[in-house]
């Protein structure tokens, strides 16, 4: 059975490419999409993702992944990472293995963002390689759900 992982996005990730690009680049996220797409079908995984605006939202997505054969999150929650207790508490409910991931190195940004309420759940943490580091998490994904 084909591994299936599930990357989600936070707000503000739609606006991937137009965003402050000095920080995330200049990759759409249907470009970005598209690619961890290619590559999960080239590793023999498939991959769903989803981006929402919103808390409670992204909280349905992880909780549906309890039930719908998720086996990997990757999950870029955005400033919902440095915020959200509620988003924690789903990935922790629903016990799925995650990675979080972060486009900008939120070391080297405002303090706020040195913070977050996943880290110490997740099973690592990507900053700062941008569109690469998703494609590192998707890689370990699949190699630690079905280990070569
Ligand atoms: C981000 C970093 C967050 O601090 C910020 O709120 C984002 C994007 C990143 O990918 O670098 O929205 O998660």
């Amino acid at each position: 059975m084909a591994q299936r992982i599930l990357v989600l996005h936070g707000p503000n990730l739609n606006l991937l490419g137009s965003r402050e690009p000095h920080l995330y680049g200049h990759t759409t996220l249907p470009e970005l999409n598209a690619r961890l797409g290619g590559l999960s079908s080239s590793l023999g995984a498939s991959l769903d993702t989803y981006q929402s605006n919103h808390e409670g939202e992204l909280v349905d997505r992880i909780q549906a992944a309890r039930l719908d054969g998720t086996d990997f999150i990757v999950i870029n929650a955005g400033a919902y990472t440095h915020t959200s207790v509620a988003i924690r508490d789903a990935l922790s409910a629903v016990k799925i293995p995650f990675v979080e991931v972060h486009l900008s190195n939120v070391y080297q940004r405002e303090a706020f963002r040195h913070h977050s309420y996943l880290s110490d759940l997740a099973l690592g943490v990507v900053a700062g390689l941008g569109p690469q580091g998703y494609e590192a998490a998707v890689r370990f994904a699949v190699q630690h759900v079905q280990p070569a």
